[in-house]
Order: C-alpha cells, then structure tokens, then sequence
C-alpha cells in the first residue's frame, strides 16, 4: 500500500457552529468559542475538524443558504477569527474542512439578486427560470425536500425558479460553465488561506435533466413524506454529475494534500461511482448506512461486507454515525448501544466522521412547538417529529452550570440545552473513567496506536448468533 494521508489515518469531527461554543453571549456559538475549546477537541484524537457554514446568510436553512461564498458571517465572528482559528487547528497539527454549498445560494446573493432583475440579465441563467405551465402552475412536478413543489414565481418576472430545498435556496445552473468558474474561484480563495479541504453539501443533485421531466410516482412510497411520493430520476445523481465533480478535484489536486468528501444518499452502485472512475472525485464519498439501516448485528454485518466488496481498487472507506440531519445516534439506537456503535465506527476500516456530542452521548431534545426553527418542522409541523433536525442541534453540554457552559447564564441560547445536561456533559464525564467520553477517547488512541486498525484489512467472523 502506499502512504497514507491524514484524511484516511484521521477521524474527522464535525461541529455544528452555532451550538458549539458561544464566546459572545448573543446565544449562538461562533469562531471565538470553537477556538476557546481546541484543547478539547485535540483530547478527542481527532485528526480534522469539518464546520458547518459560517458563511454570510439570512440563515432561513441556517448557513446553508449561501449569501457570499467568501465572507464570515458576523454572527460568527471576523475573517480575523477565522484566520486566528485556522492558524490555531494548524499550529496543533490539525485540519480544517469547511462547508461548500454549490448546490443553490441564498436568494440574498448577488448572483440571484442580478439573475431576478429582469429576463435578459446575464446571470439570468445561472439558476432556473422557466414559463408557468398551461395551467399556470408550475413547470413541473418537482418537489421541494422540504415540502411543497420546488418552484416559486415571481411576480417581476413572470416566471418561476427552482430550489429543491426553501424558497430562499435558489438552485444554480451548472450547465452554464460561468457557474462552476464561479464556484471553482470561492473554493480557491479558501484554498488559498490554507483551509484543508471541503464537505460538499448534496453534491449528487448538482445537476438536473437537461429537459426538466416531470419525475415517476414511487409506487413504493411508504405514506409519510410527502417528498418520496415522487422518484428523483431527473434531480438527483444525473449522469452529468461526474463531470463537474471531477473538476472541482482538479482544483484540490492543485494544491498539497487537500481533500473533498461529498454528502450522498445513495445506494453502493450508485454511491461508489463518486470516487471517480480513475478515483478523480470524491476523496471520500459519505457512506452513510450506518445511520440509515436498522440497528441490528447482523444487518451491519452484512452492510459492512458488502460495502467492502464493492469499493473500487484504491477506493477509501469511511463511515458515519451521526450528522446534523439525522436523529441523534443515542436516541436512534440507546445509551448503551451508542457505546456499541462507537467503538465499530472507531474499529472499521476507513475514515470515521463523528457528530459533535455523539462523544458524550447526547440525545435528541424535544423541541416545544414556539421554539421549533429548522425548515422542513416549520413547514410541515404534522411532520416536524420525523422531518424536524432542531433536536440533534442542540448546545453542546460542557458542565452543569446554568446553559451548560455553552452560553453565560441568563443567555437565551438560539435551541433548548438538553434536560439532562446537568449529568450529561464533558465535565462530568472527563471525571469518570467509565465514561462514554473517555471511552471514546480510550478507542481513538487505541486506534492511533495500533495500524491494523486504519490500514489493516477486514474480516466478519461468524459468533453463530444472531444479535453478535
Ligand atoms: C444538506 C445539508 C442540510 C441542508 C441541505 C440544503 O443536506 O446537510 O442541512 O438543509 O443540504 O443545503
């Protein structure tokens, strides 16, 4: 095997920024308080930090509704900050990964603000304006992620815009070549300053049918998102795809040892092929089963064998347990199987992601309803249990004092602090031996320690039991 490089030896921790740490008591964490908490991170033998957008925006999807792709959102801090922080995560011999949004902007950036002014704007067509249908209604059948079709019209121009998630996420147009141009400069600027790489928000709908068709019924639609009553044949994991992902690699090849892991949600045929047929894709395409499959040994066996026998030669692994759109792991699987579940995503072969919290055990948090923010919730309360990601949000639990050491008393933090927060939280459990905290810690240094568990090869091995 050839030398590996840190994002296959190194686990990658991801924060979600505005619940990690608040420095400047407005109730939302920022760039100084991820910084105030670097030698916690560095106690976890993580190799690399990936965050969230911290990027200017209205915030309607919190960050990910991109206003301008080079810029520090104030909530968040200064470019100085981010500049002292980057400076900090390297001086530690840590890595950096940020977030890029390619998929849509918020409609707040220039781009769209320009594209909206009139029909024969020349960004007009850097997103999706298309005539009503006959009827008046929308151009096709479409749907938003987040509830209700994926098209909005505008009254100044008479037409109607696609996002596939809100209203205020306008999709951009990649087969305009001015788009990727554009996008390839904002990852170059961050490049530039030294950032280590990207997590590249829904890569796989980067690009639509070229004809916009309406998309098939899902005859196996389960009746509960109203999203999967349509298949996505046409919006997602187009063919196309490939090509535009293959040049944004190309500009991360261009600089040293800077890598791109891509958020997908598709089964292994599909998903394996954003490695690149010459792996000149994705360095790590997110392998998300571990969430999604029902938490039972043997169909994790079974997921695990078969991931591993359809990568590509040179193709890395990776794994992830737990994320800001999902359930938090606790609660999907319990305390104890969250101890469990742990340790295979600190033994398996190949890069493990872990969610802010999920190191300490931290459970969703029932949101009440006045309080509840995230999209999908706010739009489809009848659903908000299922589709709402506000619980896996929360502040992180760093004491018992008042806000869990997240915020000063008296602050009103942006999301509810766990109820349990005065015995679950860093403190507590960096006192106890027999923590989840320092068990995960105890299970990375291990895996630090020992090569076989990060270039070693994989084998099940049959306990004839059922749940072992
Ligand atoms: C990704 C993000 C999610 C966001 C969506 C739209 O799935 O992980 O949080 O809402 O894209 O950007």
């Amino acid at each position: 095997m050839t030398e590996q490089l840190w994002w296959q030896t190194g686990i990658i921790y991801q924060i979600y920024p505005r619940s990690f740490m608040d420095s400047n008591a407005d109730g939302v964490g920022d760039l100084p308080g991820i910084r105030s908490r670097l030698d916690y991170i560095q106690s976890l033998n993580v190799q690399a930090v990936w965050l969230s957008p911290i990027f200017p925006s209205p915030m309607h999807d919190f960050g990910y509704d991109v206003a301008d792709y080079c810029g520090i959102h104030p909530l968040f801090g200064t470019m100085a900050d981010f500049d002292a922080l980057l400076a900090d995560v390297h001086s530690r011999g840590l890595k950096l990964l940020l977030d890029l949004v390619p998929n849509h902007t918020s409609d707040e950036h220039p781009w769209f603000i320009e594209s909206r002014s009139s029909r024969d704007n020349p960004k007009r067509d850097w997103y999706f304006w298309r005539d009503p249908a006959p009827d008046g209604g929308p151009p096709n059948n479409w749907l938003s992620t987040f509830g209700g079709p994926a098209w909005t019209f505008d009254p100044h121009t008479g037409q109607y815009y696609l996002h596939q998630f809100v209203s205020q996420q306008p999709e951009l147009n990649y087969r305009n070549p001015e788009v990727l141009a554009a996008m390839l400069d904002s990852m170059r600027f961050w490049l530039d300053k030294g950032v280590d790489g990207f997590r590249v928000d829904v890569i796989w709908m980067m690009i639509k049918d070229e004809q916009l068709r309406d998309e098939a019924l899902n005859s196996d639609w389960d009746g509960f998102n109203p999203y999967d009553r349509i298949q996505h044949n046409y919006t997602h994991n187009q063919p196309e795809v490939h090509d535009l992902i293959r040049e944004m690699r190309k500009v991360l090849d261009a600089y040293d040892e800077r890598m791109m892991v891509g958020e997908i949600y598709l089964p292994n045929d599909s998903l394996m092929k954003y490695y690149g047929q010459d792996l000149d894709e994705c360095h790590l395409p997110f392998n998300f089963q571990l969430i999604l499959a029902p938490w039972k040994a043997s169909v994790v066996r079974k997921l695990v064998d078969d991931y591993e026998a359809v990568l590509p030669a040179g193709g890395w692994p990776n794994w992830v347990l737990g994320n800001h759109d999902q359930h938090r792991l606790a609660t999907r699987v319990g305390p104890a199987q969250a101890r469990v579940a742990n340790m295979l995503l600190l033994t398996l072969r190949g890069t493990p992601t872990c969610y802010y919290g999920d190191e300490i055990g931290m459970e969703n948090v029932a949101i009440p309803p006045h309080m509840i923010q995230d999209p999908p919730a706010v739009k489809q309360p009848e659903l908000a249990h299922i589709v709402g990601r506000d619980p896996e949000r929360t502040p992180m639990q760093w004491d018992d004092s008042p806000n869990a050491g997240f915020a000063p008393e008296g602050v009103q933090t942006w999301l509810p602090v766990a109820p349990d927060y005065k015995t679950r939280n860093v403190a507590a459990q960096d006192a106890d031996p027999a923590s989840m905290l320092n068990y995960f810690r105890a299970l990375t240094a291990l895996r630090q320690s020992e090569p076989a568990l990060i270039t070693g090869s994989y084998r099940s091995v049959d306990a004839g039991m059922e749940d072992v």
